[in-house]
């Protein structure tokens, strides 16, 4: 496995595959690599000839009262997971690679990037789609890999693909949770043991609602009530959000049908967590009395 830095290095090596006919998978990361990450460089080697993993905290994604500073980083941990995943290249750029000073030229996204996170992330979405356009432009691959934890984030990116004519198939892949149930994420780190324990509320809640939707309940705000209550008997819970959307366009429904996403936004401590499920998906599956905190 090679790493590279720099965006001319990383042509090269796109080009020299091209010229052998390979196609590409692209994987973009944060870092702070877990078993979600694999499994969408599992899901590229599995189907590209060759796989790119980027390792970049992106800047222009964050708040100014988020946690970029504080964003967890372990880049020498990140190659040992990647390598033994089977992937061949990892681009790790600097900030400036990326953004030249007098960076000035984004990709913006409406309607989508207004509900859900967008709310209380204005620029997020913004910051994501110009960094992807990014590495788009650059690999050029055959396909790009990306978790349905964060759902929205899919949505929007396969909807800027569509809008943009990027030549690119768009692969979602399933939560990767806990055996407890929380999702998986970098920011699962921030949780002390106590928050960790009250973190699985939210799988609880999630469970909760499919088994709600899954008995035929069509109203929104009926399914909404119960999966509140259940996150709000957890006294550590903060809820951000629970929504229910069209799954395609993000916007909120009140009679939802299958492919409808139901996505939540809650703060255990001072940590944001996100979870959701798309309606008709099987029910997730977790072991009750477990906690991987205890
Ligand atoms: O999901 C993430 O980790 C980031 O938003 C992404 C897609 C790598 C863009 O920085």
């Amino acid at each position: 496995m090679n790493t590279v830095n720099t965006i001319n290095e990383l042509r090269e090596q796109v080009r020299a595959w091209k010229a052998e006919g390979l196609t590409i998978g692209l994987c973009p990361t944060m870092g702070y690599l877990h078993e979600g990450h694999a499994s969408l460089m599992d899901a590229s080697v599995r189907s590209c000839d060759r796989t790119v993993a980027s390792v970049f905290v992106n800047p222009i994604q964050f708040g100014p009262n988020e946690d970029l500073a504080t964003y967890p980083r372990d880049f020498e941990s990140d190659c040992r997971l990647l390598e033994a995943h089977g992937v061949d290249l990892v681009f790790h750029p600097e900030p400036a690679e990326m953004y030249a000073d007098d960076f000035c030229t984004f990709v913006d996204i409406d309607v989508l990037s207004k509900t859900l996170c967008g709310k209380t992330r204005p620029i997020h979405f913004r910051g994501v789609c110009t960094v992807i356009t990014k590495l788009l432009n650059t690999v050029t691959p055959d396909k790009i890999f990306f978790g349905q934890k964060d759902a929205q984030q899919l949505a929007i990116i396969r909807r800027m693909v569509r809008d943009l004519n990027f030549d690119v198939e768009v692969v979602g892949c399933p939560i990767v949770r806990e055996a407890d149930g929380l999702a998986k994420s970098s920011r699962n780190t921030y949780l002390n043991p106590d928050e960790r324990r009250a973190a699985r509320i939210l799988s609880r809640a999630i469970r909760l609602g499919q088994d709600i939707a899954d008995g035929g309940e069509r109203r929104s705000g009926k399914l909404l009530a119960a999966m509140k209550e259940k996150l709000v008997s957890e006294p550590m819970a903060e809820v951000e959000y629970v929504e229910v959307v069209n799954g395609e366009n993000m916007q909120p429904v009140d009679t939802f049908r299958e492919g409808d996403l139901v996505a939540m936004a809650v703060r255990i401590g001072g940590t944001r967590l996100i979870d959701n499920f798309t309606v008709g998906q099987p029910p997730i599956d977790f072991q009750e009395g477990q906690s991987n905190a205890d």
